[in-house]
């Protein structure tokens, strides 16, 4: 595991545009694996404006997203499917039939979580698969359980995913209760693994993830295991390592 400590969260922006375009540039027709949530907002940034000064080129690029809340319909502002548009998407020239993330209005959930799963499979996983962190270490949404879930499928939030994710909506009850993600076995096929965390909320997740025993309660414990993983996290997110 490859430990990169920045000073901030610009810096951590930085760090993470360089390694995304990095990728891009050795292998134009990569898969990626995208994140929501505010930590990666100004790493897209950074790709905007790498792509805006002709330095990068998305033509061939697609994506698979991490997840997306269950029954928010796409054009819902809360979406991670408008989350993605806005940030990514619509400023670069990523073909319009490029990008994925499972389908919150499918309410069948086992129907849509098999689908997703097979859809990200039959594309060869991930070649390198951005990730926040939750305050509590889950990864996606897997949050913290009994085991492991290997595969997408359909999660209702913890309490602390929804106090932390309240701030996106107009109250906490607009917090929709279940979401669908990528299973751990999902995210661990991807090729490289980029975890990115700014801010001392964050320190918890960082320090018992990346610094103590694997296990299903601290759901990105298990990054250990992956052969090609690397942390960029600021000073704050570090602070109790
Ligand atoms: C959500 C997302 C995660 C993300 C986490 C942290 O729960 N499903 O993928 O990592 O939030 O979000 P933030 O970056 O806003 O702290």
């Amino acid at each position: 595991m490859n430990i990169i400590e920045v000073k901030n969260y610009e810096e951590m922006s930085v760090k993470a545009a360089e390694i995304i375009s990095g990728q891009i540039k050795e292998k134009p027709d990569s898969i990626l694996g995208l994140a929501t949530g505010s930590t990666p907002v100004g790493t897209y940034k950074k790709l905007v404006e790498m792509y805006q000064a002709g330095n990068l080129d998305f033509s061939k690029v697609r994506t698979v997203n991490l997840d997306e809340y269950r029954g928010l319909p796409k054009e819902s502002d809360q979406s991670y499917y408008y989350f993605m548009q806005e940030n990514l998407f619509k400023h670069v020239n990523l073909p319009k039939d490029a990008s994925f993330l499972p389908d919150g209005t499918n309410p069948d959930a086992a129907e849509e979580c098999k689908r997703y799963e097979h859809l990200v499979a039959d594309m060869g996983y991930a070649d390198l698969q951005l990730l926040g962190i939750g305050r509590n270490g889950h990864i996606g949404f897997n949050e913290p359980a009994d085991v492991f879930k290997a595969e997408t499928h359909c999660v209702r939030l913890t309490q602390s995913t929804i106090d932390a994710n309240k701030r996106f909506f107009a109250s906490e009850d607009d917090v929709p209760r279940e979401a669908y993600t990528m299973g751990v076995g999902t995210i661990m096929k991807a090729k490289k693994i980029l975890i990115i965390a700014s801010g001392g909320d964050k320190a918890w997740a960082v320090k018992n993830s990346f610094y103590g025993p694997i296990t299903p309660r601290v759901p990105a414990s298990i990054l250990q295991l992956h052969p090609n993983v690397t942390v960029i996290a600021d000073k704050d997110a570090m602070s109790e390592w």
